[in-house]
């Protein structure tokens, strides 16, 4: 007894209280709120440790606060597997063995699949990928919203539909999160080039800010509740986005309640005053341009390091914006790396292929099928009318989980659309390349140099002897293709593939074109190609998900994201000279306004190609006639509007009902219709089910330049239903009181 009190008194006199030392602090305890966590931890640190937690201490890493065991944070990209480790300060592969991953589907594909549930599945199992690798923020999802064919990294995003784009990114970002991950959703905002990325200055109308190029955006944060969000490299307004007042002091963190951080793109911070002043928390990639440069330097140069640090000492930045700074970077800690609950996550497991598979099997759109030569037609291809199926193109064999930019992701597996044809018809699949990327393109196998007009002539040759000639060809993930950091030259297929296109025709007109790109492209072969696949970026599993749609294993069900024009002069951006797009090298104004994809296409009646929303299947499907339950809304009713749908084919298969809405007369321009509304559902032959929408007066307001908020007018709508934005079914209207 005597010596525990001596201990005890001891104990005391050295400062230490042993009765207190068992107690864990506050900050360590998950079985506390976060918020409890995060003032206790606040209350421990030192001025420097805060300002430390604002700047990157590696390529893909930020500080923690090692004094108080606060874990640094891990980041990886995004968005469509976790990218393989690289080095500590150069952008060269680390050269580990144990990070070859799953590769999902690029999220273009995604968005074609017009299925909320894909999205969870996908975000659930790429945020288990991400909590196996020890990540702490995954770099994604995309949502910058397709305006032209051209930007090289469309492929990233999920098309030109806000509402589409906000429907599908919310189960995306839910997922990965349950995971104890923080996706980071990029590039907010109005990154929607590559040209200039780094400094072109983004004019436009408030209307087209908030109709078109915020919603998606919105959507993650409130909807989604993402835990991090990444500025983009372009300036909106005069400031650069990473630092924003608009953007981020303004909308995300004031009317939208965004409790998370702000992450620079890599390399997007320009000024200690900004960064310090309008929103930005943590810096990443400062001194250099993304992908292309990099330069050793201490970290402590950062914009919101030294000068940062210094500024709050002598009071040039208030403290109260550091406080504020780091209680989010905590609050993001604890939310990732400091919750004990989270999971421990999964790697390239069977599941996930499986969800690689279904989504890229969910997300191909069967662009055209038509009867060849009163015979029916080619697809759903039946292997047994065939002796020899030719495959033509580069992209049958071509890695393209590969190249790209940030996105580049190193696999475990990747099976090419060849293999896929392969394991389904054997010894009847020819292959033959076709055409290369380059005008002479080295071939390290065989150590020789193509020759692209012996490739073309030997294509030609072997496609008049083949019963069937499938080809695979579109863009690729090289610099000017579907690449981050430079946009496409045209809208052109490259390589000469038209070109080659129409030779094989002339010798065999027998041809199912399968297109792999993240965007759209000139097909001047159109009218003569009896069956066209858009078969997108599809990941590990491209070549299973190809052939499955193909044999009709899989019945194809997916719809375009955006719009495929004619021509790039039909699509608005490039409808108003340069300053539209790329802009004059200092500016861009965005002068089509709110008139984007098929809003333009449908108000100045210049049709696409293949319009926003198609996409066909092996089945047929019939609507019935549309009804709504009352003819006059007011306040805060619903109206609910009803249409049955058929399967009158002789095959199971799914379909995208989709809803628009259009007001007939209105004080401001109004697109002719926009998506307001879809429900995918599956039929089998015979079967029919009536399918109901709700609309509230939401749905029908637009953005008003004078009252800065969103307002409705009173008077006639119309509801559009139908299978594309331009296949409508029937219509109904009714009266907004
Ligand atoms: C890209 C980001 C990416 C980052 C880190 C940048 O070049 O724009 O999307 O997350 O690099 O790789």
């Amino acid at each position: 007894m005597k010596t525990k009190l001596f201990y005890v008194v001891m104990g005391l006199a050295l400062g230490l209280n042993p009765l207190k030392a068992q107690q864990t602090p506050a900050y360590l305890d998950d079985t506390q709120p976060i918020e409890v966590r995060i003032k206790d931890a606040l209350s421990r640190m030192t001025l420097e440790e805060k300002v430390k937690l604002c700047t990157a201490q590696s390529k893909f890493s930020s500080h923690g606060v090692p004094r108080l065991g606060i874990p640094e944070i891990w980041m990886s990209d995004g968005p469509h597997g976790v990218r393989e480790e690289i080095l500590w300060d150069s952008w060269g592969n680390a050269e580990w063995t144990n990070d070859s991953c799953t590769a999902f589907p690029a999220l273009t594909c995604l968005a074609a699949t017009w299925n909320p549930q894909m999205s969870a599945i996908y975000g659930k199992a790429v945020g288990e990928e991400a909590r196996y690798r020890r990540k702490d923020i995954l770099l994604g999802p995309g949502v910058n919203i397709y305006r032209t064919p051209l930007n090289g990294r469309n492929f990233e995003y999920m098309g030109e539909d806000p509402f589409l784009s906000s429907t599908m990114v919310v189960p995306y970002i839910k997922g990965v999160q349950s995971n104890g991950v923080a996706t980071c959703v990029k590039h907010y905002a109005l990154n929607n080039q590559e040209a200039w990325r780094g400094h072109i200055d983004v004019e436009l109308s408030d209307r087209a800010l908030n109709e078109i190029y915020l919603p998606a955006f919105k959507a993650a944060i409130v909807e989604g509740g993402s835990w991090s969000i990444m500025g983009s490299y372009n300036k909106v307004r005069g400031e650069h986005a990473c630092h924003n007042d608009l953007l981020l002091n303004k909308i995300l963190k004031g009317e939208w309640k965004f409790d998370g951080c702000v992450v620079t793109d890599w390399g997007g911070a320009h000024d200690t005053k900004e960064a310090a002043l309008n929103g930005l928390d943590i810096e990443m990639g400062s001194y250099t341009n993304g992908l292309s440069s990099g330069k050793n330097f201490a970290y402590d140069n950062y914009y919101l390091a030294s000068d940062y640090l210094k500024g709050i000492k002598d009071g040039t930045y208030p403290l109260s914006g550091l406080e504020d700074k780091a209680t989010r970077i905590l609050r993001l800690i604890f939310r990732t790396a400091m919750n004990s609950k989270r999971p421990w996550g999964s790697f390239t497991t069977e599941a996930h292929y499986d969800v690689a598979r279904t989504v890229a099997e969910e997300g191909i759109v069967l662009l055209k099928n038509e009867a060849y030569k009163k015979k029916g037609t080619i697809l759903p291809l039946d292997g047994n009318k065939y002796r020899t199926i030719l495959v033509v193109g580069e992209n049958a064999t071509r890695r393209l989980t590969e190249g790209g930019g940030s996105s580049v992701l190193k696999v475990k597996k990747e099976v090419s659309p060849l293999t896929g044809l392969q394991t389904k018809f054997g010894d009847k699949i020819k292959y033959t390349l076709g055409y290369a990327s380059g005008s002479a393109a080295y071939d390290s196998e065989n150590e020789a140099t193509y020759n692209t007009d012996s490739l073309h002539a030997e294509a030609v040759k072997q496609a008049a002897d083949a019963d069937l000639i499938v080809f695979v060809g579109g863009l690729n993930k090289n610099h000017f293709q579907d690449s981050e950091g430079a946009d496409r030259k045209s809208m052109a297929l490259p390589f000469g593939q038209s070109e080659l296109i129409n030779d094989l025709l002339k010798v065999n007109k027998n041809i199912v074109v399968v297109l792999l790109s993240g965007n759209a492209v000139e097909m001047p072969w159109v009218k003569n190609i009896p069956s066209i696949l858009q078969a997108w970026y599809l990941g590990s599993e491209s070549g299973n998900a190809i052939a499955n749609v193909l044999t009709g294993e899989v019945n194809p069900s997916g719809k375009l994201p955006f719009s495929f024009p004619v021509k790039l002069a039909d699509n608005a951006a490039h409808s108003f000279g340069t300053i539209s797009y790329p802009g004059d090298s200092i500016k861009e104004i965005y002068k089509e306004d709110i008139l984007v994809g098929y809003r333009w296409h449908d108000t100045k009646k210049i049709p696409a190609l293949f319009p926003f929303g198609h996409g066909l299947s092996y089945t047929q499907f019939k609507y019935g006639k549309a009804a709504t339950d009352k003819n006059n809304l007011s306040g805060a009713e619903e109206i609910t509007v009803s249409v049955p749908v058929k399967n009158i084919g002789s095959v199971k298969g799914k379909e995208v009902i989709q809803l628009y809405v259009g007001e007939e007369k209105c004080s401001v321009l109004r697109p002719l219709k926009e998506l307001k509304s879809f429900q995918k559902i599956e039929l089998a032959p015979g079967e029919e089910q009536t399918v109901s929408f709700k609309i509230g007066v939401g749905a029908l307001k637009f953005y008003s330049e004078t009252a800065h908020d969103w307002v409705s007018e009173p008077g006639r709508f119309k509801l559009y239903i139908g299978s594309s934005s331009t296949d409508i079914r029937s219509t109904v209207s009714f009266i907004l009181n």
